[in-house]
């Protein structure tokens, strides 16, 4: 592919040139595989948690309700501990995230993504390791560190050394990873749980390979130019981008860069910087987007999908296979996203998936209302409906808000508060995956089918959002955005003027506008 020049653009031309080089490739393959450790964790929770193996040996009370207890269907799995296991990660990734942000700011990209690895790495030791609660539940704390770190970096990295015409596209191999560490874990549930006697420890180790790999992949990769620019070593920042782009021709984007990172230097405090309010645009939708994205109720199927298929009536492994169909579908999303976006647009698939997902969970509701006896399994008719609304759910979220929101808040903040409001959005993420987490069950067991209506209502209104306040940033050099996104926005254009910019950094971003 040979270089490239956006036009149609009404203010301007931009002219950086580029090609997807092998090197380029390469690197982004490797970072992606952060998602892997993320996504591998989330399918193997509901897998695990749903083994007799390991309820006996770390939840004795739930493994007995789930065996002798008569109780109604959607209360069985009820139990605080129980989602602890799940959630005491995201609690652990959300602190650890603005740790991570301080390192990438300070040390690079690149090492954090190493430190990860090693974090997630010792925390499976610990967790097949466990002999109680205690131990298991520090495991899920350095997994959770683990993923911190790797969310926070891997997302900015992909973005830092994409062109900007894939950027998007690039980005979304992060995604990609997560969806395959979904799948994989629900493949590996399946056998673990039906052919070994100690599923759980296998299934829990086996998260040790992601980690592995991303050590390893780690030292093949480079750090960005934007990073390595902004530590001061111009020289190797233009040679990697010379090296990434496969072009001499990168004077445009490395003057740009270098101004971008001039004006970071400017600031002293990057998270006092992210509070003042020309930062609030950016601020606002890197959260919102997160909080939206929980609340679509992805997780209530991932980390779910076998409890719940259980709690509806399937047989334990029959309830595995389901959760293996819906990772399926849920890959085969993120590629038609990572294929769509840098076309289509990032609104164009936000809309579609919230009208997709909103009239499935609100059919899943509907089925369920319709069969109203809650200590009776489903008919198969109606079992057959949850699974296939549930795959059309998340083939909808695959390729709009898995995605997006992590792509949408690693472009739109300037670099100067990049790493800082980037890990507000990564931690909002995580608690607002703590909260669900921590709650979802306990709503399935008091609001029942109703809480699905309550996922399809909240769908509706970050369609709305979306479509009235989120600005299209398909095409737009990160480093453009502030003059040609936010400055330019009906609505956010009111807080660029904040008059806390000092002259010399409004001068630089000035520049940019022409
Ligand atoms: C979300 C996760 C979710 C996953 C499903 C990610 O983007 O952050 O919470 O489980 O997508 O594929």
């Amino acid at each position: 592919m040979g270089g490239f020049v956006i036009t149609g653009v009404p203010d301007r031309q931009t002219k950086f040139e580029g090609k997807i080089t092998f090197y380029l490739v390469i690197c982004a393959v490797i970072a992606a595989t952060g998602g892997l450790m993320f996504g591998y964790d989330i399918g193997i929770s509901g897998g695990v948690t749903s083994m007799d193996s390991f309820l006996l040996k770390f939840f004795p009370s739930v493994y007995y309700k789930k065996k002798h207890a008569k109780e109604d269907n959607y209360c069985k799995y009820d139990d605080h501990k129980l989602q602890l296991f799940t959630s005491s990660l995201y609690l652990a990734a959300l602190v650890s995230c603005f740790f991570a942000s301080a390192m990438c700011r300070r040390f690079g990209r690149k090492l954090t993504i190493q430190i990860s690895s090693v974090f997630f790495f010792i925390g499976v030791i610990l967790n097949v390791r466990a002999n109680d609660l205690h131990m298991l539940i520090a495991g899920r704390i350095l997994l959770g560190i683990g993923v911190g770190f790797a969310n926070q970096a891997v997302p900015l990295f992909l973005s830092e050394i994409a062109p900007f015409h894939i950027r998007g596209g690039l980005n979304i191999l992060f995604q990609l990873n997560i969806t395959i560490g979904i799948l994989v874990a629900n493949v590996v549930n399946y056998y673990a749980s039906k052919s070994l006697l100690y599923g759980w420890k296998f299934s829990l180790g086996l998260a040790g390979v992601p980690a592995l790999i991303l050590c390893i992949g780690s030292f093949l990769i480079t750090e960005t130019p934007t990073s390595l620019i902004q530590h001061g070593r111009s020289a190797d920042g233009l040679e990697v981008l010379k090296k990434i782009r496969g072009t001499h021709n990168v004077e445009a984007e490395f003057q740009e860069i270098l101004q971008a990172s001039e004006a970071a230097s400017l600031v002293e405090r990057p998270f006092m910087s992210i509070f003042r309010r020309s930062s609030f645009p950016q601020l606002v939708i890197g959260s919102l987007l997160q909080f939206f994205q929980q609340f679509t109720g992805i997780n209530a199927i991932m980390f779910y999908a076998p409890v719940l298929f259980e709690a509806i009536g399937f047989k334990s492994h029959a309830s595995l296979l389901s959760a293996v169909a819906i990772g399926t579908v849920n890959l085969i999303g993120s590629v038609v996203s990572l294929l769509a976006v840098d076309k289509v647009g990032r609104k164009l698939l936000l809309l579609e998936g919230c009208l997709q997902m909103f009239l499935s969970m609100a059919a899943i509701g509907a089925v369920l209302v319709a069969n109203g006896q809650q200590n009776q399994p489903l008919d198969n008719d109606s079992a057959m409906g949850v699974v296939m609304f549930a795959a059309l759910f998340v083939s909808g979220f695959a390729w709009s808000w898995g995605p997006l929101a992590w792509l949408i808040p690693s472009e739109i903040f300037p670099l100067e508060t990049r790493t800082a409001g980037y890990a507000v959005a990564v931690s909002s993420n995580m608690l607002f995956t703590f909260v669900i987490a921590q709650i979802y069950l306990s709503m399935l067991c008091r609001m029942r089918a109703g809480v699905f209506f309550f996922f399809s209502m909240w769908i509706a209104i970050m369609g709305i959002f979306v479509a009235v306040f989120l600005p299209e940033t398909k095409n737009i050099p990160m480093d453009e955005m502030v003059a040609r996104v936010w400055k330019k926005h009906w609505y956010w254009k009111r807080y660029m003027d904040d008059g806390t910019r000092s002259l010399k950094m409004e001068a630089l971003y000035d520049a940019y506008s022409y």
